[in-house]
């Protein structure tokens, strides 16, 4: 007798006495025998009762979810009965002995479909909805994807050092999750947003070439592609350029397809910042598609038409968008689509149908042949398609149709879920303007080193000045990003001093790591790639919750624990710490 896995048997093994330890995953009541799906992580077998055995009397009572041990014999199934879906598909085994390992209560959810379940309850229930094979299989791909990434790594001579968790803040731009700590009262840990600091330091250190799955914790506003917790392939180098860690970085990533998923990967286009935000109006492009946006001011040059005259004479943009196939809207699909267009931030839409009988179009009066022939051209667009318009300022009109090409995309059957267009977007703003201060902020973090040739710019100019960065991005997600450092401490501090801090602030905050850059800092570069994301999007899935094993609600709750949970008074009073009343 021997112990087997429930997704291992297959027709060769008839004929052999078998254990198998599983769940209940159906049981089907049929002309006398009993037929039971048992279920682990591996797959399924069909395990059979005859009444002569002792073991029908209690499989007569068994429920989804029991946990049982069953011994029998494995025989080939009936010649028609047999399940082409399952890799187990063409034996059965007939129970000689059944064991009741444990019962199940009647699960909130059917464990053994995969969908139709509520959000929360899977959440509060999770060790039911990881049972389901979408998450195991997902998870298995997750352990795999992180096997072949410490794989590609090792062979590279790169080492795992793990870096600490309870530090002072690293900024990466958003809250901090902090951690009172008893024997300093008053005085807090961070937990890491990232090893940043940590991993630039080992390089300070010597160790040239690092690496680590690494747990980061950011207090920021979640999203369906973001988690309050999360984890990174985090990577730094020393004397590299950018272009040693892009080719590294991509390596690992073909390496990662070619042995996860089995696809081969094309080398990844690369793009600049300023390109990319002309071709798809954002720095995260889908490009599963074509559909590039064109900035069509020439066309309407001289227009009476007071909506578009106004933005041009003012400095702004019209931004022309494909629709393929869109003649066939209805007006009242097309208001929609405008409707549309304004939730994402649109001030308005003109959409130009080149229908086969002659245009149709919302500003009727202005849009004359000639018009939706250079349209038509400048797109590569074709009669039946329809171009939609949205005229701004450049950015936000841009940014606008950028969103819509997206969702055309996704009307137009355009997104394939089983392609993967990589690319790499480059020479990144070094600032931008923080939406809640109003002040400029470091695009990614200010241990980026600004583009050569433009650190003048630093007291200058500093909004123009571009930085070492790079990202990348797969399907419309950024995948992640990294950038060349700085290695001198003279120029850490002025970039410290360009964002407005003071000697004291910056000694006070990053004193630690100044100090360590004037250690003779070797010049060193890296990236981290977010590992729930690229999970996500191997799996084909559009959640972060679908590939992460114990993940928080949007609203940063753990479901299953119930946490975050109010600590005792005597925790309170040991922290010294006391909570304010609600307001
Ligand atoms: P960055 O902040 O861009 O860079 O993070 C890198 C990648 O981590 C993933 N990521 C997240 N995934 C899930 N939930 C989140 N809340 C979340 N935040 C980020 C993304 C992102 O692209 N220290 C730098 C890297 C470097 O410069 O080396 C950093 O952390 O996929």
């Amino acid at each position: 007798m021997t112990r087997r896995s429930c997704g291992a048997l297959r027709a060769r093994d008839a004929g052999s006495r078998v254990e198998l330890c599983g769940w209940v995953h159906r049981r089907r009541d049929h002309g006398g025998l009993i037929f039971v799906d048992l279920r682990d992580r591996d797959g399924l077998t069909q395990v059979v009762f005859d009444p002569q055995h002792a073991a029908f009397a209690p499989a007569e009572h068994l429920r989804s979810e029991d946990v049982l041990r069953v011994c029998g014999l494995v025989r080939k199934r009936p010649q028609g009965t047999e399940n082409a879906k399952l890799g187990t598909g063409e034996v059965e085994v007939a129970v000689e002995e059944l064991e009741i390992l444990n019962r199940s209560l009647v699960p909130p959810f059917q464990v053994n479909v995969d969908e139709n379940a509520d959000e929360s309850l899977r959440l509060e229930y999770r060790y039911l909805d990881l049972r389901r094979p979408r998450m195991q299989r997902n998870l298995t791909v997750r352990h795999r994807i992180i096997k072949a990434m410490r794989d590609f790594f090792d062979e590279r001579d790169f080492l795992e050092i793990e870096t600490p968790l309870l530090i002072k803040g690293t900024p990466e731009g958003a809250r901090d999750y902090l951690v009172p700590s008893r024997l300093y009262p008053g005085s807090f840990y961070a937990l890491p947003q990232s090893p940043q600091l940590l991993k630039q330091i080992c390089m300070i250190a010597g160790f040239g070439r690092y690496m680590q799955i690494a747990r980061c914790m950011r207090d920021e506003d979640l999203r369906s592609d973001r988690q309050p917790e999360f984890t990174q392939l985090d990577v730094e180098m020393s004397f590299c350029t950018q272009d040693d860690v892009l080719e590294t970085m991509e390596s690992c990533i073909g390496n990662v397809w070619k042995r996860v998923l089995d696809v081969e990967l094309a080398p990844f286009p690369r793009m600049t910042f300023s390109d990319v935000l002309e071709r798809f109006g954002t720095d995260k492009p889908d490009l599963r598609f074509g559909l590039e946006l064109a900035v069509v001011d020439d066309v309407f040059a001289g227009t009476e038409f007071v909506v578009f005259r106004s933005v041009l004479e003012s400095g702004g943009a019209i931004v022309a968008l494909r629709f393929p196939g869109g003649a066939a809207l209805s007006r009242r699909e097309f208001d929609a689509l405008t409707e549309e267009a304004k939730l994402l931030g649109a001030r308005g839409m003109v959409w130009v149908a080149l229908g086969v009988d002659g245009i149709k179009s919302s500003a009727q009066r202005f849009v004359e042949e000639r018009h939706a022939a250079a349209l038509a051209k400048r797109l590569g667009a074709e009669r039946g398609d329809a171009v939609l318009l949205f005229a701004d300022d450049r950015v936000a009109a841009l940014g606008v149709a950028g969103k819509m090409r997206v969702e055309v995309a996704r009307r137009t059957g355009l997104r394939r879920a089983d392609a993967f267009a990589f690319c790499w977007i480059t020479d990144f703003p070094y600032l931008e303007i923080d939406a809640e201060t109003g002040k400029p902020v470091p695009a990614h973090h200010p241990f980026t080193e600004p583009a050569p040739g433009e650190w003048d710019l630093i007291e200058r100019d500093p909004l123009r000045m571009r930085a070492q960065h790079y990202d990348m991005v797969l399907n419309g997600y950024e995948l992640g990003s990294g950038s060349i450092r700085i290695h001198k401490p003279e120029l850490q501090r002025r970039i410290f001093e360009m964002l407005g801090m003071t000697a004291q602030q910056i000694d006070e905050q990053f004193g630690f790591f100044v100090r360590a850059l004037d250690y003779g800092a070797p010049p060193h570069g890296g990236m981290a790639l977010g590992i729930d994301r690229i999970a996500m999007l191997a799996c084909g899935e559009e959640s972060l919750h679908e590939v992460i094993a114990f993940p928080k609600t949007q609203t940063a709750r753990d479901l299953m624990m119930d946490a975050p949970a109010p600590a005792s008074e005597k925790q309170l009073r040991e922290l010294q710490l006391r909570p304010q009343p609600r307001a």
